[in-house]
């Protein structure tokens, strides 16, 4: 799978597979991409490779010409903070602090001023505007997700790997976080590829990934699986 700005990801799912997988296609930027495969079948692995959260027996991936696994460990938690946007079904709030702090920490983290023009536009594309004072702990489970949304785009990252963002969610705010998702593909250009079991999200992805056995088995874009 290529991601953005790189030339080619090599990914192995060394966890049930011993075969390395090598999966090249055109991916341009602002591609809302949806892994689907049955429970098991390795995409929240897939996933982590991608994401520089679980070390790959063999291969490689690449993000933005930077190949993940070549770096330090530290050099590697950086550029995931700066280049890689997370979103999991627990929403991974701080507890302590509020929703634009929550959602302005990975800059915060490296010392940077946040584009306060982009975040008070995410803020309100996000519905958080008359919440962006609140902690977590005063907001929905839907509202608690939008702002997992908004502090992983907060970085203008790369690409943003969401893993069953809806989960936990009831079917409306499940719609309302993934019509987010997709606006943050079509407005803010964000490559976003998510996990997904719900069958509208298959439907309405620009390229659907489907995994197998551990396997990457089909590309709609009908990218090569070597
Ligand atoms: N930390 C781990 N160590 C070893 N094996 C694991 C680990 N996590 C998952 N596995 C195994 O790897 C395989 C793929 O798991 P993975 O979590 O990627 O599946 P999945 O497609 O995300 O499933 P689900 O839809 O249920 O989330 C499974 O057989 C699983 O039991
Ligand atoms: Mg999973």
């Amino acid at each position: 799978m290529k991601l953005p700005d790189s030339p080619s990801l090599t990914a192995k799912t060394a966890r049930s597979s011993k075969r390395s997988k090598t999966y090249r296609s055109p991916s341009p930027q602002g591609e809302f991409v949806a892994i689907v495969g049955a429970s098991g079948s390795g995409k929240s692995t897939l996933l982590h490779l991608l994401g520089g959260l679980d070390r790959p027996t063999g291969g490689a991936v690449r993000i933005d010409g930077e190949d993940l696994y070549a770096l330090k460990e530290s050099q590697r938690a950086v550029f995931r903070r700066r280049k890689i946007g997370f979103i999991f079904q627990s929403y991974n709030l701080i507890p302590v602090l509020n929703v634009e702090e929550n959602i302005t920490l990975p800059l915060l983290l490296d010392h940077r001023q946040p584009d306060r023009a982009y975040v008070s536009e995410l803020i309100d594309t996000l519905g958080l505007g008359e919440r962006r004072k609140h902690l977590p702990s005063e907001l929905s489970g839907g509202q608690q997700q939008r702002v997992a949304i908004g502090r992983a785009l907060a970085y203008r990252p790369a690409i943003v790997l969401a893993d069953e963002p809806t989960g936990n969610l009831d079917s409306a705010n499940g719609r309302e976080v993934l019509e987010l998702l997709k606006l943050a593909v079509r407005q803010f250009h964000q490559t976003v590829v998510i996990i997904s079991h719900d069958m509208n999200v298959a439907a309405e992805a620009d390229r659907v990934l489907r995994m197998q056995d551990g396997k990457l088995v089909s590309d709609s874009r009908g990218g090569v699986v070597q």
